[in-house]
């Protein structure tokens, strides 16, 4: 491999904010629709690389809860391909051996979308490489909606208020069934958060890149994946 990788310790979850369609279809006078598309395509070729080198479980951040602010046209846009990758799903990721799972508040999308999306769901459910795609996702939304399953519970005397405890808030959360990402990739320049996985990453690794989203290749990913191997994790402990 180009880049330093220890095969032994590819982190199991990675996390990645897609960042850059908009500026990368600028940069080639398209459409914004176009730089999601060519993400869209980009996805694919990143969670097969990823699944091929051992990782089991990505979660993407395709769409969040403030991204309904966009203009119509461009929100209109990302539905129709969300559509065509979740509708078309056979012809577009294959025999590759992909299960994709859709996590975040879905009330908003259409009722013909949210069947595709179940679709995928259900056809897929026993693949071993997991794509989890964050849809109408906010990471502070997501404690809210834990935080009041947790006050529900309470309420009718089936929780007490002792036993909320970080293992139960997680296992409210919508990721419930997977450990936390131990990388989170960020392209596109920007250096913050913007509400992805914010419980979940109290100790992931980030890697921030100035690479657009759509042209962040199979060899930028080994080299997220080196500088966290170099990275000393220590939980706020201290090594030996
Ligand atoms: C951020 O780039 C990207 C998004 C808001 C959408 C990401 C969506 C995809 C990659 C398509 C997902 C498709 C499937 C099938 C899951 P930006 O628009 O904020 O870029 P900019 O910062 O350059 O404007």
């Amino acid at each position: 491999m180009k880049y330093d990788i220890d095969t032994l310790n590819i982190p199991n979850h990675i996390g990645i904010i897609m960042d850059g369609n908009g500026r990368y279809a600028q940069k080639k006078g398209l459409p914004r629709t176009m730089g999601h598309k060519e993400g869209a395509e980009n996805l694919k070729t990143i969670s097969k690389f990823a699944s091929d080198i051992g990782v089991k479980h990505m979660t993407v951040y395709a769409f969040s809860t403030e991204n309904w602010k966009r203009p119509t046209l461009e929100v209109s846009g990302i539905m129709k391909l969300l559509s065509f990758y979740l509708g078309d799903w056979k012809n577009q990721i294959g025999d590759n051996d992909l299960r994709i799972r859709v996590i975040g508040d879905l009330s908003g999308f259409d009722e013909a979308l949210r069947k595709k999306m179940a679709v995928i769901e259900e056809e897929t459910k026993n693949a071993t490489f997991e794509l989890n795609i964050a849809l109408g996702y906010g990471g502070r939304d997501e404690i809210v909606k834990a935080t009041r399953k947790a006050a529900e519970l309470c309420a009718k005397g089936e929780l007490k208020a002792e036993d909320i405890t970080e293992e139960f808030m997680s296992s409210l959360m919508y990721t419930s069934y997977v450990d936390d990402p131990e990388l989170i990739i960020r392209t596109g320049g920007e250096l913050r958060t913007s509400n992805f996985l914010l419980w979940q990453s109290a100790y992931s690794e980030y890697y921030f890149t100035d690479v657009l989203w759509p042209e962040f290749s199979t060899d930028d990913l080994l080299q997220a994946i080196a500088s966290y191997q170099k990275r000393d994790r220590r939980y706020g402990g201290l090594n030996k």
